[in-house]
């Protein structure tokens, strides 16, 4: 047998210390009990337990700012935290303190049990890839991100704090601020970043298929299933779900993802046995959560789900000290991949381009720079025109008919936009994903777009 589990209760309470003595011992593990914080210091300066049950009122101090203490030191223990009070504001703090689970009093022994069980797991696999990968430390997240130790510092700090946890994680921020790359970076530096990490767009799956792509179906479950298929939450299992722009997603879906998240299991479309599904679950959207809750688009007990630990990604014209950074590492990485020489980077241009505000973010200047590789030289010609907001209306304008001698800004720059829209798509192979990552606007952006300019006939799109 392996060496047994053990377990370090920092309760004040005698009757509820005692009680959760009990039911864990009855589950053979190892209990150890301080009944303030100065206890539990002198505990953990000993000894590390395996996890760590901390109530939140002690005599001596608050439980959340001393768990805060030990992730501050470097701990990686996890910790479920126990509390009188079962606000949303409370369990958010908990998570952001570091906690893997918080539990309200009273609580009952089933929950404690799978509470305990579940956090002792996710302890084994931390361990697992300490043993085999070194330290998890700044890693992967810092590596992956430009701007970890200028703009991006406070998101790289709690990243890797949240890391190894298996704690929910929101990611809010405009187009093309990195959210798909911060999601994949929380992946790789995780305990589960040998498991699959399964990223899912709400925006782009039809809302009649939502259900069936996420939780799979049965055979028969309607015309067509002919046989069972695992659904993408499924095919997650063991690593982490990435669904981006959740704001998209349809209320019947989000209270189906709803029951996943409480229940940890997902019942097939058709089918009538759930499954047990061991995901981590993170979020990705652009648009103003609160305000979508208000406005009866989503849910507000998911949203208090998804956003255990919220992180905000700033724009890119709120750290510019970042665009330098930037521009070397796509003019290497865009040089590198198609065979040329970088252009030459001059201060006035870097100049230029530290002063810009890019609406599109980190995608629309990674667009330019690949665009200068290309060209052999940074092209600023486009940016003397006055160019309207992306979202401006635009006047309906035959865009087939010959071009007029004079044509208003409006017409000229949807003409613009249509041939870029064409171009895109060409270059992607009618792939429209690929393409409106090339353009720098979403997915669904790009569907429209593609409708108000008529385009289906001048180019073949899957
Ligand atoms: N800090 C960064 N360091 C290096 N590359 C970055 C950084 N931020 C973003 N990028 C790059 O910019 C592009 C856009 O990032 P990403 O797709 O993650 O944005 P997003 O926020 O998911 O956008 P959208 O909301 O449009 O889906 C990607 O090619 C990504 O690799
Ligand atoms: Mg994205």
């Amino acid at each position: 047998m392996t060496e047994r589990d053990d377990v370090l209760i920092v309760e004040d309470e005698p009757n509820v210390r005692e009680l959760i003595r009990d039911v864990l011992e009855r589950d053979g593990l190892e209990v150890h009990v301080a009944e303030d914080l100065a206890a539990a210091s002198a505990f953990l300066e000993r000894r590390v337990p395996s996890l760590v049950l901390l109530d939140v009122k002690l005599p001596d101090g608050d439980g959340l700012n001393f768990l805060d203490a030990l992730r501050e030191e470097g701990s990686v223990t996890p910790a479920i935290v126990i509390t009188a009070f079962g606000t949303v504001d409370r369990a958010v703090q908990a998570m952001r303190a570091g906690a893997s689970d918080f539990l309200v009093k009273p609580f009952d022994n089933e929950r404690l049990r799978g509470a305990v069980a579940a956090a002792l797991a996710a302890g084994r696999r931390l361990e697992e890839v300490a043993q085999c990968a070194g330290t998890i430390e700044e890693s992967e997240v810092s590596r992956a991100l430009i701007g970890a130790s200028g703009g991006l510092a406070d998101v790289v700090r709690l990243l890797r704090r949240v890391a190894a946890l298996d704690a929910t994680v929101l990611i809010q921020g405009e187009s093309g601020t990195g959210k798909e790359l911060v999601a994949r970076a929380l992946h790789d530096s995780s305990p589960r970043l040998d498991a699959p990490f399964v990223s899912i767009d709400c925006s782009a799956i039809a809302p009649t298929l939502i259900e069936s792509e996420l939780f799979g179906f049965e055979r028969g479950a309607f015309t067509g299933a002919h046989a069972q298929k695992k659904g993408l939450i499924e095919s997650a299992n063991g690593g982490t779900l990435f669904l981006d722009e959740i704001g998209d997603m349809p209320l019947d879906a989000q209270s189906r993802l709803l029951r996943v998240l409480q229940e940890r299991e997902i019942t097939r479309v058709g089918g009538r046995a759930p499954v047990a599904v061991d995901v981590r679950v993170v979020a990705a959207t652009h648009r103003d959560m609160p305000q979508l809750v208000e406005s009866g688009g989503f849910r507000l007990d998911l949203f208090h789900r998804l956003n255990v630990v919220p992180i905000r990604l700033p724009p890119l014209r709120e750290r510019r000290q970042d665009i330098p950074g930037l521009v070397d590492h796509f003019l290497a990485k865009h040089a590198s991949h198609h065979g040329l020489d970088a252009p030459a980077l001059d201060d006035a241009t870097l100049a230029r381009l530290s002063s810009h505000a890019w609406p599109g973010n980190v995608r629309e200047l990674e667009n330019f720079v690949e665009r200068a590789v290309i060209l052999g030289a940074f092209d600023f010609s486009a940016w003397a025109a006055h160019t309207p907001k992306r979202t401006a209306p635009i006047e309906e304008a035959p865009a087939d008919e010959p071009e007029p001698a004079v044509q208003t800004i409006r017409q000229a720059v949807r003409a613009a936009e249509r041939k870029a829209v064409v171009h895109a798509l060409r270059h992607a192979g009618g792939n429209k994903a690929a393409a409106a990552r090339m353009l720098g606007i979403s997915y669904k952006t790009l569907f429209n777009k593609i409708h108000e300019h008529d385009i289906k006939e001048d180019v073949r799109i899957d």
